[in-house]
């Protein structure tokens, strides 16, 4: 018997980088998911694929074995895998074997939370499959633990968001907060194509701190305001304001200097071609932009982002975080 769980991706609307000096961010649970099917096996070990990254090997006895693809990359991505497999079987008190298969929908190193998406789903399916109760307080812990000690995660933004869905507002001092929003939020997302370091964006940032803190402390007020600003025009589904400001966040990303020419390129492409705002999603330098336009504009701006270069999507909020999907 065997189990499939599954997690969503995610993006931040408003509000990265200026959340990890303590502004609120808002992130939205999106409708491209990672899923994981689980099954015992007989012996005791736990053999995991990635069916898109064509990545397979088993952990037995603390070491890892590869059978397909890269050896670090494999285990790069699978050791946030193995810890959140094991948090499971504590909790569980036995060691059992398992087969795990990943497959997944969404873009990995592109600022959209692949790998706490894989993370939550794993989480949800070893626990339904070996009948041990996780809350998704549970899942929710699991996959940032697991997330920390491997990437280091500054906020916790992706493993909330992968594992309750939905819209969220988030600020580091108070934690989370669900935001209602009626509308579905009709997004692009574009990828760049170049993968970055999340570490090294957020380092770029600290570097403008520090140097001119005249400059950037009137920025993060600017962000906090556009934050709050932003919270009403979800909350009123009024997507030319929500438009507006992501502009404005975008112009605020690229003077703390974390924008680069790929994003440009789309971001541009984006508002010619109808959008109603555009900005970076994540911590940038690469990885993705989004757009927000109203339906009948979608086609033609998915069509500008392709055309200037970037692997466009079509996505839109989603309320469900990690389920199980089915036996
Ligand atoms: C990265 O997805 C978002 C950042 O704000 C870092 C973080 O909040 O962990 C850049």
């Amino acid at each position: 018997m065997g189990v499939v769980a599954s997690a969503p991706a995610k993006v931040i609307l408003f509000g990265e980088h200026f959340v990890v000096y303590g502004e609120p961010a808002v992130v939205l649970a999106i409708d491209r998911r990672a899923y994981a099917k689980v099954e015992n096996r007989d012996d005791k070990r736990l053999y995991l694929r990635s069916v898109d990254l064509g990545l397979a090997g088993y952990f037995e006895n603390g070491a890892f074995k590869i059978e397909q693809g890269d050896l670090r990359e494999a285990i790069m991505r699978f050791e946030p895998v193995r810890l959140a497999v094991e948090k499971i079987l504590e909790k569980r008190g036995k060691k059992e074997g398992l087969n795990i298969e990943i497959n997944s929908t969404v873009p990995v190193a592109a600022g959209l939370g692949s790998s706490a998406a894989v993370v939550a789903a794993v989480t949800t399916a070893v626990g339904a499959l070996l009948g041990v109760k996780v809350s998704k307080e549970d899942i929710f812990r699991i996959t940032y633990e697991s997330e920390k000690i491997v990437h280091g995660t500054p906020s916790g933004i992706d493993p909330t968001i992968s594992t309750f869905g939905g819209a969220l507002i988030f600020q580091m001092d108070t934690g989370f907060k669900a935001l209602e929003v009626k509308t579905d939020v009709p997004l692009v997302i574009g990828n760049t194509g170049i993968e970055r370091s999340t570490r090294f964006q957020v380092e770029k940032v600290r570097e403008v701190r520090e140097r001119y803190p005249q400059v950037a402390d009137p920025i993060m007020r600017a962000a906090r305001e556009i934050v709050l600003r932003a919270i009403e025009a979800l909350k009123e589904n009024d997507l030319k304001t929500l438009g507006e400001l992501m502009n404005i966040n975008h112009a605020l990303l690229y003077a703390v200097g974390v924008s680069d020419e790929s994003l440009e390129w789309l971001i541009n492409a984006a508002r010619t071609a109808g959008a109603l705002g555009a900005k970076l999603t994540g911590a940038g330098g690469g990885g993705c932009m989004i757009a927000l336009a109203r339906n009948e504009k979608l086609a033609q701006v998915l069509e500008s982002i392709q055309r200037a270069g970037g692997r466009p999507f079509a996505a839109k909020k989603t309320d469900e975080g990690a389920k199980v999907e089915g036996t």
